[in-house]
């Protein structure tokens, strides 16, 4: 039998991507900011509601490079509570990690407790959209404008998220998405930044261009983080059919919705009707005191039977050996890691294996 994975990657009609890919063969321009590229980015303004974007091999190289373009120096405040590429983002900048715990009803970072982690060498905020469940900006802005902090959004979970109508990609100075092919939108590896001046766009095109300003000048060590044409590509078809993919990810998370409401120990984020989230993730959290079993017996009950859930966050960032001399408080965060499983979610999922589902989890509800 099939195993049921936590997500599936979207993937255009091959019979639409193929003259793309002949006119790529025919104009012999791969990469370095080809024609479906530029394409690409204005489309992605367009359906994103965003001034500009630039576009990068990967979320990761996305997020480094955002951080570079605003020339930090010190201390950056971040939250344990997501992947380990946030935070890597902030060494790969030669700038330090300073954790600060989450809300455990958002899994957003907690904005009431910024201010006590700020010193003198902060320079900077990078919050993380959990799951696209948008971070409270309003609250973050206030903080940043009275101590002089940029903002940075790892917004890696959050394309096409809007809350009361306004993309919130255009939070904070600077946001960035990835485009991996676990994401709802994905160019197999991709990823973007967002900013609102030409700019700062220009900055960001010449430093993941290895920091060329012109054929015989550089100012700043860039990388090589380009996109290429065949992935632009890739990106433009996938675009035409994201939002069905969303709509049928929305069925899914109805379903667990309904069925999964009211068990006892078992809690699920609900977006409010302000947001349009795109339901990339389903993440439960299981109080095993309550439900009856605990994360992991679920988890592998689950595994038993071919249904492929995921532990994420788990570990927390603070938790790998790398990360351990960065300690602190992150009460909120620990219990919500060690108690999360991601339920699968993706647009390939049958609405009957929803159902299979939904009923092993009931039976592990005691
Ligand atoms: C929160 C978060 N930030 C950053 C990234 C890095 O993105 P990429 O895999 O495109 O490098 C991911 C990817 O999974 C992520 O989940």
């Amino acid at each position: 039998m099939d195993k049921i994975t936590v997500t599936s990657p979207l993937l255009p009609p091959l019979e639409e991507l193929s003259p793309y890919l002949e006119d790529i063969w025919s104009r012999k321009w791969l990469t370095n900011s080809g024609y479906y590229h530029q394409k690409l980015e204005a489309e992605l303004c367009d359906f994103l509601d965003v001034p500009f974007i630039s576009l990068f091999s990967n979320g990761t190289l996305a997020l480094i490079t955002a951080l570079q373009a605003l020339e930090l120096k010190g201390e950056v405040i971040t939250t344990p509570y997501s992947f380990v590429a946030t935070s890597h983002a902030i060494l790969w900048n030669n700038l330090k990690p300073v954790f600060v715990d989450i809300d455990p009803t958002t899994f957003n970072i907690d904005p009431d407790k910024i201010e006590a982690a700020i010193t003198q060498e902060t320079c900077a905020i990078l919050p993380v959209h959990v799951y696209g469940n948008p971070c409270d900006n309003e609250s973050i802005k206030k903080i940043a404008d009275k101590h002089k902090l940029k903002v940075i959004y790892d917004a890696a979970h959050a394309f096409g998220v809007t809350q009361d109508d306004s993309s919130i990609l255009n939070m904070g100075d600077l946001s960035i998405l990835s485009f991996h092919a676990t994401k709802a939108y994905s160019t197999i590896e991709g990823g973007a930044v967002i900013c609102h001046s030409q700019e700062m766009k220009d900055k960001l095109d010449k430093l993941k261009n290895f920091g060329f300003e012109s054929e015989v000048d550089i100012k700043f060590a860039g990388m090589n983080a380009k996109l290429n044409e065949v992935q632009a590509a890739f990106g433009l078809v996938s675009l035409k059919h994201v939002d069905a993919a969303i709509a049928k990810r929305k069925n899914i998370a109805d379903v667990y919705y309904k069925d999964l409401d009211g068990l006892s120990g078992l809690s699920f984020f609900k977006p409010a009707d302000s947001l349009k989230w795109n339901y990339s993730y389903f993440p439960i959290i299981i109080n095993e005191n309550k439900f009856g079993s605990s994360r992991e017996q679920l988890f592998e009950r689950l595994k038993e039977n071919d249904i492929l859930a995921r532990k994420y966050f788990s570990p927390l960032i603070t938790e790998f050996e790398l990360y351990k001399l960065f300690t602190g408080d992150y009460t909120h965060s620990e219990k919500v890691s060690k108690n999360v499983i991601c339920l699968p979610i993706h647009a390939d999922l049958s609405l009957s294996d929803v159902k299979k589902i939904v009923e092993i989890v009931k039976h592990d509800n005691k």
